[in-house]
């Protein structure tokens, strides 16, 4: 989940601030943007009176009684409704707790809370928890272009609702060069670029006339695999049909393609898990490099990303060893998927998966292996947050600005 909201923060103490500032380096803010200013409520009232109001305060006070809630008054007359406040003071009583809540406070603290408790209550104002996801999402990217992971989506999803018994949607987002179609030997009627087109009048009975049945359990979104599309692609383009696609399956696959750019990003720094598949040679290293740097920071020690060699055999000499991957990534790989030209090409030609074509060869149970690997559900049943997800929980304080 990656939050879209502007943050004011108008702090006191420097450990409110290092707390604030340590909240650009998670996940969730990636895509939000943050101001902090000195001063506290004073100087929240005087810049809110002259600029526009963020999505969320996040104010530190040393006001009591009367005054604090004088200070929130002259807050609420400066503030957009639906503005969100995270207080930060001095004063530790219940009956005030209480009515900071009642009166549409988001939280309330008293001094300055840890990352994560700050984290939380961020959550606990923006996140609507009865739109949690149903899915377990698995993004699949290649470090270079045609490295195999269409291949490894299209099997590790096959795989999944065969171990899981459970409904997967794959989703080909590689939209004019996708192969998922041909990989389950489909004639899309209709594909990804007209579900985007209907994107604002979606809902899941329409969605579902979009995606073609590729086994009992497993469903694809379709790319057309044309150069023709006309579709402007953005985090924005696709995050409704993302949305509701997370609500109708048990794990959702999304098949990335090798570009580099911000929707790029989004996906593969928010999905559950994110497979990054390599071919064991110097330039997927130094590309492996540069992602695993940029994406783990982002995605922090609880969402590791999966490395998988794949081809592993292909060049008889010259290869790179899993060794050297682990020691210039710091990432283990989780797999490594043998060159089986015969298995792959027969599986290719006849638009099956990999277990029609060989049930027992390794590059089949060896992406069976990933699928267990990333099969893992998680829990914390939260979903997509955006500005505007809750009403107004300041709303009773703040007036029209
Ligand atoms: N382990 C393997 N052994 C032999 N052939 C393989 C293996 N993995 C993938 N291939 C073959 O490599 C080709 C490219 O695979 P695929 O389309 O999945 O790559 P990709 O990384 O998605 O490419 P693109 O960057 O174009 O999206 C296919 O013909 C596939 O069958
Ligand atoms: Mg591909």
């Amino acid at each position: 989940m990656i939050l879209r909201i502007k943050i004011g923060a108008f702090i006191l103490s420097p450990e409110l601030k290092a707390t604030v500032e340590s909240l650009t380096g998670d996940r969730l803010f990636l895509r939000s943007e943050l101001s902090v200013h000195e001063g506290g409520s004073r100087s929240a009232i005087e810049h809110l009176s002259s600029n526009p109001t963020p999505d969320l305060l996040i104010v530190e006070t040393t006001a009591e009684n009367e005054a604090l809630f004088e200070e929130l008054g002259a807050l609420a007359d400066s503030c957009a409704p639906g503005t969100r406040i995270i207080l930060v003071g001095s004063e530790n009583d219940v009956n005030l707790f209480k009515t900071l809540i009642d009166q549409g406070v988001s939280q309330y603290f008293v001094g300055p809370p840890s990352g994560d408790e700050l984290k939380a209550a961020v959550m606990e104002a923006f996140v609507d928890k009865s739109q949690g996801d149903k899915s377990h999402v698995i993004a699949v990217a290649g470090l270079r272009g045609g490295v195999g992971s269409s291949m490894v989506a299209h099997n590790v999803a096959s795989e999944l609702s065969l171990l899981k018994d459970d409904d997967v949607i794959i989703v080909d987002m590689d939209i004019n060069f996708g192969t998922a179609a041909l990989n389950f030997n489909l004639q899309p009627a209709q594909t990804i670029v007209d579900a985007l087109a209907q994107a604002s009048s979606l809902d899941e009975v329409l969605l579902t006339r979009y995606l073609e049945a590729c086994s009992k359990n497993v469903s694809l979104l379709a790319s057309p695999g044309s150069l023709g599309s006309g579709v402007e692609l953005s985090s924005l383009t696709f995050e409704p049909v993302l949305k509701l696609i997370k609500q109708m399956a048990a794990y959702v696959v999304l098949d990335v393609p090798h570009v580099w750019n911000s929707w790029v990003q989004d996906i593969l720094v928010d999905a559950d898990e994110t497979i990054l598949v390599a071919t064991p040679d110097l330039y997927n290293l130094r590309d492996g490099k540069n992602l695993v740097e940029f994406l783990s920071p982002h995605r922090g020690p609880e969402a590791p990303i999966h490395l998988v060699l794949n081809r592993v055999g292909q060049a008889k000499n010259g290869e790179l060893k899993p060794k050297e991957f682990r020691e210039v990534l710091a990432i283990n790989p989780a797999v490594s998927i043998p060159y089986d030209i015969e298995t792959c090409t027969t599986a290719m030609n006849n638009g099956e998966m990999l277990r029609a074509s060989s049930s027992r060869a390794k590059v089949t149970t060896s992406i069976e292996e990933l699928a267990k690997l990333v099969s893992g559900k998680k829990d914390d049943g939260v979903g997509i947050g955006n500005a505007d997800k809750k009403g107004g929980l300041f709303s009773s304080l703040f007036k029209k600005k």
